[in-house]
């Protein structure tokens, strides 16, 4: 009976997780962020892996870019392309922020 229970308490959690990761990744959609960024090939916009490596245990930092609160670090002579999408991040919840922040740092070294 209690392995039934921790088997239980594992898919329960796992399922968390994904239906996180899920929501997640759908702010980045609903945004229409993805048609610039794709996860892994840097080509007109650098792509999420190459934006999680250069913010690297900065998250903080990048939650404020995406309050407007701080430069470009990644590709700055291109930050101009980012304006129109800085002022959808900026009407989030500090909670969807961190959440869509959280997503990108998800395709660092260490995420995935
Ligand atoms: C029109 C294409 C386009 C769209 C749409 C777009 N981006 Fe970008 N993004 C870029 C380009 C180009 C850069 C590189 C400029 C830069 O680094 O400042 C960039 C850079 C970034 C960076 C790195 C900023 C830094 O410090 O340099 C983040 C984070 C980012 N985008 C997130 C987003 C999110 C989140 C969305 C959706 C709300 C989004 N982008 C929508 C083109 C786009």
């Amino acid at each position: 009976m209690k392995k039934i229970g921790l088997v239980l308490v594992v898919a329960s959690l796992w399922l968390a997780a994904n239906v996180l990761a899920q929501q997640q990744g759908d702010i980045f959609e609903a945004l229409h962020c993805g048609g610039c960024h794709k996860s892994d090939v840097s080509a007109a916009s650098p792509s999420l892996k190459e934006i999680a490596g250069a913010y690297q245990a900065k998250e903080d930092q990048l939650v404020k870019y995406l309050k407007g609160e701080a430069g470009s670090i990644v590709w700055p002579a291109d930050g101009n392309l980012m304006k129109r999408a800085i002022e959808k991040t900026k009407a989030l919840s500090d909670g969807g922020r961190k959440a869509l922040a959280d997503f990108i740092m998800g395709h660092g070294a260490h995420g995935e």
